[in-house]
């Protein structure tokens, strides 16, 4: 059995860690951040995700977790999953990742298979890993294999997602190939050049980007023209062919979809191509957290008030429903433009309970007038409507239409959401 070491242990590393751990591979995972790998070799998930929880207790002992590249030495294969983010500027910011290779390639042995998973631009194995690599002066295998996994999908999983895989030579993508083989129960493609692999995975992070952007402007269009959004795509909808239903929404969070578009705006314009298409959505789906908050100042303005001073409760912190990953939430920039217009703020997050202003949800209806859901976590889709009503709530603004419109309307509270009133 190969011997393995998964280089970041995150929502993406730790995962395929214990899938490697529960093939029976020898493990290794390094990790600069100590805590973490203290966590993982006592069987403790970092991530808290009831999955993750489960399989990281199972591989207790069978990752061996550091926070040095020593282990490398011991590999047959290394992969390579670090954080690639974009700086305050959205310009790719690689430096992980290098720091990353530059520590392997200290420690890399004869015919080592090294796989990115990272999302990265076309052309970053070739251009940036392989020289950084080829430093170790040993003979290695490289190849790109990007991973696609959704936190809390338990659908589709580490497991059974098929994938994409393409090596800097045939024999890269080969071996990169056979390996995949042995720990994925799906299709695994190959392409034809690790440019190719990092362009699949960029364009489909892409596509869900500009539908993304696509549905937000169809939404506030409609919403002008009173025409509400949800009936219109479950109208379009029963078209069987070519329209793929997407949701209009509070914004656009996680690692993946906010950041991924960026790489490629900036590596085409650095070979002197303009995304334009690309930058609109990223300006659109970044202005939604702006028109969220201005919905709520249209509603005050018919209760003759202003946002200054306003009790605004936020709902939510997490880019998306039932976790707890504040990366590029939207909800943060909800916060950021009330407390720009002087609202008085409170935040509640069931899954981020340190970073909330309050310990439960009843204790923030109390103090609060006005509500923007920004998550849609079950506990805020369940919330008990009656509740808004006794708390003296006025406004509910539903960042992302999950709640029951008629009911809170019926009781007197004005409601908006992104494209349905
Ligand atoms: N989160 C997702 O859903 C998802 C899905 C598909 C692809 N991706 C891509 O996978 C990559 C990893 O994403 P993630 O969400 O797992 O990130 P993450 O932040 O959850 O995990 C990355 C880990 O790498 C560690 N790290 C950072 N620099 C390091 C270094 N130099 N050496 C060793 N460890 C280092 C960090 O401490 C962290 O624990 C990114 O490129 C991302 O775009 C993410």
């Amino acid at each position: 059995m190969a011997s393995v070491t998964i280089v970041g242990l995150g929502y993406v590393g730790l995962p395929l860690a214990c899938l490697c751990a529960e093939k029976g591979m020898d493990v290794y995972g390094i990790d600069i951040n100590k805590n973490k790998v203290d966590q993982i070799n006592k069987g403790i998930s970092p991530i808290n995700d009831p999955d993750l929880i489960e399989e990281v207790r199972k591989s207790k002992g069978k990752i061996k977790a550091a926070d040095n590249f020593q282990a490398i030495k011991n590999s047959s294969v290394v992969i390579v999953c670090v954080p690639t983010p974009v700086d305050d500027r959205h310009l790719p910011d690689l430096k992980p990742l290098k720091d990353a290779c530059i520590s392997i390639s200290g420690h890399l042995k004869e015919n080592t298979l090294v796989v990115i998973e990272s999302t990265i631009y076309p052309g970053t194995t070739e251009e940036i890993v392989l020289p950084i690599l080829k430093k170790s002066d040993v003979v290695f295998y490289l190849a790109h294999c990007p991973e696609r996994i959704v936190p809390g999908n338990k659908k589709w999983t580490v497991k059974n997602l098929p994938r994409v895989v393409a090596g800097i030579d045939k024999k890269s993508t080969e071996k990169a190939y056979e390996f995949y083989k042995k720990i994925i129960d799906a299709d695994i493609t190959k392409l034809s050049s690790a440019k190719a692999a990092e362009a699949a995975k960029i364009m489909e992070n892409t596509f869900r980007d500009v539908n993304i952007a696509f549905i937000n402007e169809m939404a506030m269009s409609f919403d002008k023209a009173g025409i509400d959004i949800l009936e219109i795509i479950k109208g379009a909808s029963t078209k069987p062919f070519a329209f793929m239903a997407h949701y209009p929404g509070v914004g656009v969070g996680g690692h993946c979809i906010p950041v991924d578009p960026y790489y490629l705006i900036e590596k085409a314009k650095q070979i002197g191509f303009n995304h334009r298409f690309l930058s609109l959505a990223r300006e659109i789906n970044n202005n939604m957290p702006h028109y969220t908050v201005q919905l709520l100042e249209e509603e005050l303005k018919k209760l003759k008030k202003g946002i200054k001073g306003a009790k605004v409760g936020v709902l939510g912190l997490a880019y998306k429903a039932d976790v707890d990953d504040m990366r590029e939430s939207p909800a943060l920039k909800v916060i950021e433009v009330l407390k720009e217009k002087q609202a008085e703020v409170l935040v509640f997050d069931p899954y981020i309970r340190e970073k909330s202003d309050v310990k439960e949800l009843s204790t923030l209806l109390g103090k609060v007038e006005y509500i923007i859901l920004a998550a849609d976590h079950s506990m805020f889709r369940n919330i008990d409507i009656g509740k808004l009503k006794e708390n003296n709530i006025k406004i509910v603004i539903d960042g992302r239409n999950c709640l029951n419109k008629e009911k809170i309307k019926k009781i007197g509270i004005a409601y908006r959401g992104i494209g349905q009133r």
